[in-house]
């Protein structure tokens, strides 16, 4: 390893960051994080904070899980890599499978395709919808509907689906196809609806709207987040979920749930959809399935979807899809340590109780500091604070007074993620109650620099 004055004189230099311009990161350098224990990071210069992003949205067990370590270790000796392709699987993958169908058979899935992440994981959901409709005889079914503020990955299919235009604008044209709803977003939505109850039954009666102007047979899918994660944590009325899930079953269209963020406790429960008391056709999930240690990602299938492949007459169901790292043997035996270990731990107690505690402190801090509109969370450890710089007219915060927030938290003892004018928080499931007052301490820090 070279030494640390290469480091800070090389980074960023050679290499361009996501989700962020190449020129920016010559003006401010990122943050050189060196290494990490528990729930806590430290920096190239030894500065040490609990780390509130959980990574990003990943470390569900934190950075010191010696299991899932262990196991990568000694599966990168037994066997590093062996495809999946059709025609060869490994030990891992086939243990893996199994133990993720145990894990959400609650939510009625049981079949898995493994891939490299959430993106992939969505690409590839999109894609079985399609094929599932050709099956079964309709090939019309092609479109897809989503959630404005929705964020499904950075693929074309992923970016089409996604409801926040700084993912988009960019790269148009996107597929064809994609129609978008409002968001269940009480704080600002077009009917200028705050009741969420009242709100997600707008939405239910817009999208019978757009399906009927669409007309059922053209749609394959709609895929929403149980709780909209990137888009600032937007927390969904209880009931909309299921009636989005009641208006899909009506018109023969899918449900995917992607929990890419929502998976495996993040909520409070083993799943997003679980906690909205709904089964989807579809979910796709990554980052907390290896706690972010080794990328891996998965689309599973219901067995709705699942015995239209399996019992197909057409000769049609070869799925002319995947990643070379799909079912990966490390990634694999990553898969199994770290669903073991999550459940041994029941990261979801945590997650609902330490979740809690840090929305209700949060919510502490809107009555001394003006700046926060609003406050999301409340379900698990996802907790969303969005700035404003006039409260009434609910301007949202200029970008120089975020990034002085940003790091004066920082400096205070937490690391906090910005999306735009949102503080986003998702720490490791495992974070304790002292950890979770640090970060309390240190937003309260950080808003008093504004
Ligand atoms: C809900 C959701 N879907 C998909 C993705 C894309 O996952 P990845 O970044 O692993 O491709 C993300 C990433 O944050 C996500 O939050």
């Amino acid at each position: 390893m070279k030494d640390d004055n290469f480091l800070k004189e090389n980074n960023a230099r050679h290499l361009w960051h996501p989700m962020g311009a190449p020129a920016d990161s010559h003006g401010t350098p990122p943050k050189i994080i060196k290494g990490a224990e528990g729930v806590k990071i430290t920096d190239i210069d030894g500065h040490s904070t609990v780390d509130a992003v959980g990574g990003l949205w990943c470390v569900n067990l934190g950075y010191s899980n010696n299991v899932v370590k262990e196991a990568i270790a000694k599966q990168l000796y037994d066997l590093p890599y062996y495809s999946a392709f059709a025609g060869t699987s490994n030990p891992p993958a086939i243990e893996a499978s199994y133990a993720v169908r145990e894990f959400f058979d609650a939510d009625g899935m049981t079949r898995v395709f493994f891939t490299s992440g959430g993106s992939d994981s969505v690409d590839t959901a999109l894609r079985l919808s399609r094929q599932y409709h050709r099956l079964r005889g309709e090939p019309t079914r092609t479109k897809f509907l989503s959630l404005k503020k929705g964020y499904h990955g950075t693929h074309f299919g992923g970016a089409s689906v996604n409801g926040n235009n700084r993912f988009r604008i960019n790269y148009e044209p996107l597929l064809p196809g994609c129609f978008h709803l409002p968001a269940p977003y009480p704080y600002r939505n077009p009917f200028n609806e705050a009741d969420p109850a009242q709100l997600a039954q707008n939405i239910a009666a817009a999208m019978e709207d757009e399906i009927a102007f669409q007309g059922a047979n053209t749609i394959a899918a709609f895929i929403m987040e149980p709780i909209q994660g990137a888009g600032g944590v937007i927390v969904p009325d209880a009931s909309f979920m299921r009636l989005m899930r009641e208006i899909c079953d009506r018109h023969g269209i899918l449900m995917i749930s992607d929990e890419v963020i929502t998976g495996f406790g993040r909520t409070g429960d083993w799943s997003g959809a679980r906690h909205w008391g709904v089964q989807p056709d579809m979910m796709t999930v990554a980052k907390g399935i290896t706690s972010g240690y080794f990328p891996v990602g998965a689309c599973m299938v219901g067995d709705k979807v699942a015995d239209v492949f399996e019992n197909d007459q057409t000769g049609e169901a070869g799925i002319f899809h995947g990643y070379t790292y799909s079912a990966h043997p490390v990634g694999s035996a990553a898969v199994v340590a770290c669903l073991a270990e999550t459940q041994r731990l029941d990261t979801k107690a945590n997650a609902a109780a330490r979740g809690t505690q840090l929305y209700d402190g949060v919510r502490k801090l809107a009555e001394k500091h003006d700046i926060i509109g609003d406050v999301r969370g409340g379900h698990g450890l996802m907790t969303g604070i969005e700035l404003v710089s006039d409260k009434a007219a609910k301007t949202p915060m200029d970008m120089a007074t975020m990034k002085k927030v940003h790091e004066a938290t920082y400096q205070a003892g937490a690391m906090v993620r910005l999306g735009a004018h949102n503080v986003l928080m998702s720490p490791p499931l495992t974070i304790s109650e002292a950890e979770v007052n640090t970060i309390l301490s240190a937003l309260d820090a950080g808003f008093s620099a504004a």
